[in-house]
């Protein structure tokens, strides 16, 4: 397995991966290519840890990884600057409508919301079907929390929804402690030893 960076030029590679990776249940699964393109270029510029995994033969990408400090600054200014495009896909995909008004509203009077800002997000993790339960994901999170130690960084969080049976099963073996939970998400944090 190899593990390095992510650049610009993997970025159509990545919409791939993360439109295989991810049912239609989330809602940038039902981005044209366009919109997503767009959508992980502005999580790229705005989140310094941003890793892919190949096989030792094959360059093209069998899983990822994005977090920083700034996910939900990167994903505002996504919203804010494709508000036309965002708003059609929505309407086109009237499922998502209920819950993007709840996240709106949790937004704008959480009372956690500084916290949050300030901690260090995994956004996403994910991993080609075909190559899951192989350790990708474990290897792509532990070179992450290397570079963490490199930057003096101990402590990271991320959210997963309630119905991702398969991710809560990964974060449960991987050493995540639930800091708390709403609706529809869980909390996890986690202490780098
Ligand atoms: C969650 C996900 C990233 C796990 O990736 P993966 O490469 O299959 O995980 P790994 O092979 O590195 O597994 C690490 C450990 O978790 C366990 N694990 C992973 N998926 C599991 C599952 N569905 N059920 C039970 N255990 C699981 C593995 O057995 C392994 O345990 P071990 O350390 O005891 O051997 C992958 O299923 C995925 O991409 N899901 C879709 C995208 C997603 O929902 N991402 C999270 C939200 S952004």
């Amino acid at each position: 397995m190899i593990i390095r960076k992510i650049v610009n030029e993997d970025i159509d590679n990545i919409c791939e991966l993360h439109l295989r990776s991810l049912d239609k249940n989330h809602f940038t699964s039902t981005f044209n290519s366009k919109l997503l393109v767009k959508y992980f270029q502005k999580l790229l510029r705005e989140n310094k840890y941003s890793y892919l995994a190949t096989e030792e033969n094959n360059s093209s990408p069998v899983a990822f990884l994005i977090a920083g400090y700034k996910t939900n600054k990167a994903i505002n200014e996504f919203i804010k600057e494709n508000i036309a495009p965002v708003f059609f896909t929505l309407l086109r995909n009237p499922q998502f409508i209920t819950e993007k008004i709840f996240e709106l509203f949790r937004e704008l009077f959480s009372v956690s919301k500084k916290i949050e800002l300030t901690k260090l997000q995994l956004y996403l993790i994910e991993v080609d079907p075909a190559h899951r339960k192989k350790g990708f994901a474990k290897e792509l999170i532990s070179n992450f929390e290397k570079e963490l130690k490199k930057d003096k960084v101990y402590y990271y969080g991320l959210s997963v929804r309630k119905t991702n049976v398969e991710a809560i099963k990964f974060y449960s073996k991987s050493n995540f402690e639930v800091e708390n939970t709403n609706g529809t998400s869980i909390h996890y944090t986690k202490e780098i030893l």
